[in-house]
């Protein structure tokens, strides 16, 4: 008897997960177009935020290159995305990761110019920095990640890329350093690797030249708080 309805509970908890397992899987076959198309929007909100669209005239989500694993500190390899107008190159967007976050790692899109200067920089979400202390990073906390506007190599200088704790130009946050100093290494790194391989980016050597871009339409950034 005992035995009976032992194998009949199990069968019932068999079924169950079954059950389960199937309306999770036909959930997810529901929704998952859905969840590619949210993923693509907050994509092009961010991209779009960080190069705006008034300075290129192509479709930034079209037009990608292959950036190789080990690059950047990305182990996988990823894509970046390329802003043209018909002079040549605009921008470049990079998705790139800042490894030593308080959290852990914090994934930034970082916007560099043709000419090597920032473009813009936004923290993607979701990351694990502390609410009050490491989440300042994020534009709807604080304009901070806005400094990076506009820098380049040269601008700081190379002892200026650094939080102002180490002795570089870039604020920190009030007992929070560790955050912002992993950030601004990300967004040096990327300004490094831009100017070592911007040819090889663009894929088009010819139409790399640093005066022949037009920067009169840099129209700034765009808040998504506006
Ligand atoms: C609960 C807790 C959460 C913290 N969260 C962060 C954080 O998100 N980002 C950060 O840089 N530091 C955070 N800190 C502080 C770091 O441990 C470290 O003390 C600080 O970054 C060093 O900054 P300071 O040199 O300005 O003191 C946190 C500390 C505690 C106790």
């Amino acid at each position: 008897m005992l035995g009976n309805a032992i194998s009949k509970d199990s069968i019932l908890l068999a079924l169950f997960a079954i059950v389960s397992t199937g309306l999770c899987v036909a959930t997810y076959e529901m929704t998952k177009g859905k969840i590619e198309l949210n993923r693509i929007a907050a994509l092009e909100k961010a991209l779009y935020e960080v190069v705006p669209k008034t300075s290129h005239s192509n479709n930034m989500l079209a037009e990608t290159t292959t950036i190789a694993a080990g690059s950047l500190g990305n182990k996988k390899d990823f894509t970046a995305y390329l802003a043209r107008n018909s002079e040549g190159p605009v921008a470049a967007v990079f998705p790139v990761t800042a490894p030593e976050g308080y959290g852990g790692p914090i994934n930034l899109l970082i916007g560099v110019y043709a000419d090597g200067t920032i473009a813009g920089v936004r923290v993607i979400p979701p990351h694990k920095e502390t609410p009050g202390l490491g989440d300042k990073i994020e534009l709807k906390k604080s304009e901070w990640i806005l400094g990076f506007t506009g820098t380049s190599l040269n601008n700081p200088k190379e002892s200026g890329w650094g939080v102002k704790k180490d002795g570089g130009d870039f604020d920190s946050f009030t007992g929070a350093t560790i955050t912002p100093r992993a950030v601004v290494k990300a967004v040096h790194n990327t300004l490094q690797y831009f100017e070592a391989e911007k040819s090889n980016v663009f894929n088009d050597t010819a139409m790399i030249n640093d005066n022949t871009f037009d920067t009169s339409n840099r129209t700034g950034e765009v808040n998504p708080n506006d």
